[in-house]
């Protein structure tokens, strides 16, 4: 049975119950953060501290800890759920913040509420090789969720109805396109390679910015590939000789079929194989305490 952190305990998953009256309940008044630990060392937790504060900051919610804080909390977590994880131990945090609960049902933010936090955690393993060696399928969709994309919000009922299309098209990702651009994933940021060169579109509040994307930019930059955070139009996108999606859950994925037609060469392309190596050293380094 795994243990859950809520609001200053370490409880088994079963005995953790939050009221009805919650926020995050009711009105999807909250946000979270989604953190892989390898070897029971969270990966770049700084980078997802950095993102939750801003993420707090956008809906007007003071952080309930400081950095310190969170990382004892995560840590004991970890810790707590290691028999359950593979010899490795590797595990996917999932933490979240909400408005906490008020006695009566009103839009706007109560006063002198405390908020709830909740961290939970799981066992995770490496990529599945039949997806990393043949690629996944997408599909393109319009972008129909709101302005605020930045901020990493529970309220997840869009980019939940354009994952389910996606795969109630045997896809495994629906990459979201707005004023005919190149917006994310439903679930994760977008690269395409074009002639060598890596494009992935900028930062903006129409986007969530990824973890793993800026660690992929990061990485592109150290080994010197020709890289750049640019406006990807659906055409360029469709002309791609790559395409991959990029998340903490699921690394970096290459795409070889778009709506229904082949990719590029119609598998994982080689700027992805030499980009996948560097992730995976990196993530080796994370593992062995050399980095973060
Ligand atoms: N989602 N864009 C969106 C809309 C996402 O939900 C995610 C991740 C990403 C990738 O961000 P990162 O590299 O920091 O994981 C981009 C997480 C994994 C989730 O909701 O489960």
């Amino acid at each position: 049975m795994s243990t859950v952190y809520l609001n200053g305990k370490f409880i088994p998953i079963e005995d953790a119950l939050i009221p009805v009256t919650d926020r995050g309940f009711l009105f999807g008044d909250g946000v979270y953060e989604v953190i892989p630990a390898y070897g029971g060392r969270l990966f770049r937790l700084s980078h997802h501290l950095q993102r939750l504060q801003n993420s707090l900051d956008g809906i007007r919610l003071d952080n309930p800890h400081s950095d310190g804080e969170w990382k004892a909390i995560l840590d004991t977590l970890l810790e707590h759920n290691r028999g359950l994880a593979a010899a490795n131990n590797d595990q996917s945090v999932y933490l979240q913040v909400t408005r906490g609960s008020a006695a009566k049902r009103d839009h706007s933010f109560p006063e002198h509420v405390i908020p709830t936090v909740f961290a939970s955690s799981n066992p995770i393993t490496d990529p599945d090789p039949a997806i990393t060696e043949q690629g996944v399928a997408a599909i393109t969709l319009d972008d129909i969720r709101w302005q605020y994309c930045d901020i990493k919000a529970v309220t997840l009922l869009p980019n939940v109805l354009l994952r389910q299309q996606a795969v109630d098209r045997n896809a495994m990702e629906a990459i979201l396109i707005r004023n005919g651009l190149v917006i994310e994933g439903s679930a994760s940021n977008v690269f395409v390679v074009k002639d060598g060169n890596i494009l992935t579109p900028a930062k903006g509040p129409q986007m969530l910015p990824g973890i793993t994307r800026d660690l992929v930019l990061e990485l592109a930059e150290q080994h010197r590939l020709p890289c750049q955070e640019t406006d990807i139009s659906e055409d360029r996108l469709r002309e791609a000789d790559e395409i991959w999606i990029t998340s903490s859950t699921r690394e970096i994925i290459p795409v070889t079929v778009l709506d229904a037609k082949t990719v590029g060469q119609g598998s994982p392309g080689p700027v992805w194989k030499t980009m996948i190596g560097f992730y995976r050293t990196y993530k080796q380094s994370v593992r062995n305490g050399t980095a973060e």
